[in-house]
């Protein structure tokens, strides 16, 4: 049997993030019905495991085991070349409990230099995970290449966009149009994986 996302059927996004949920929602055209785990009250794992796609199966598969409902989870982050794919999974985690990312930029380039390296490519990665109650699980990943550029450049955007220049562009992901952005980014690369594999 193909497994299927319904249009209109309701959804459990694996997150506390009410910012994230709406971002989900609005990646998956308005056509779910989006309930998020805060909401209903399901605590969050410890993300244990050592890739996106690995913490993205975790989150979901524990959000299902604990409503019942079939739930998507994502994790993402940024990787660098020169530091062994670091931050990766930890790049929530390089800002700290306060979410500094102006401390955690600060760190990646401290970080690169320290290094040596000439190399500034990184890439962000998107993994998104479906879960279903009876242990099925699917999961996609997008990724976008770019350069880590210093000083930070833009306003817009969120997290370590400042700098990070995707390739083929002169503008890093803080100074770009956020449609442009969205229409190129690793998260809606991995949303557009998902829906050509679960929903028709
Ligand atoms: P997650 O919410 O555990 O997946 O953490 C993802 C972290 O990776 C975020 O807190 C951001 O720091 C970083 N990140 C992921 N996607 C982006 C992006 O599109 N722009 C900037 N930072 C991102």
């Amino acid at each position: 049997m193909k497994l299927r996302l319904i249009k209109g059927m309701r959804l459990v996004a694996a997150t506390h993030n009410p910012g994230k949920a709406r971002e989900i929602a609005a990646l998956l055209d308005g056509n779910y019905e989006i309930v998020t785990a805060g909401e209903l009250n399901l605590p969050e794992p410890d993300e244990t495991e050592t890739t996106f796609v690995g913490n993205a199966m975790l989150k979901a598969r524990h959000a299902t085991l604990l409503s019942g409902e079939v739930c998507l989870a994502d994790d993402s982050g940024l990787s660098i070349a020169a530091l062994d794919g670091a931050p990766g999974i930890f790049s929530a985690r390089w800002a700290g409990p306060s979410k500094d990312f102006a401390l955690a930029m600060q760190k990646v380039e401290e970080r690169i230099e320290e290094t040596g390296s000439k190399d500034r490519s990184a890439w962000f990665t998107s993994a998104l995970a479906v879960a279903w109650p009876d242990g099925t699980c699917v999961v996609v990943e997008g990724r976008v290449d770019g350069q880590v550029v210093w000083p930070p450049r833009g306003e817009r955007g969120f997290g370590y966009d400042p700098i990070f220049q995707p390739d083929g562009h002169d503008l890093t992901f803080g100074e770009m149009d956020p449609a442009a952005k969205d229409a190129m980014s690793h998260r809606a690369l991995a949303f557009d994986r998902l829906k050509a594999v679960l929903i028709d």
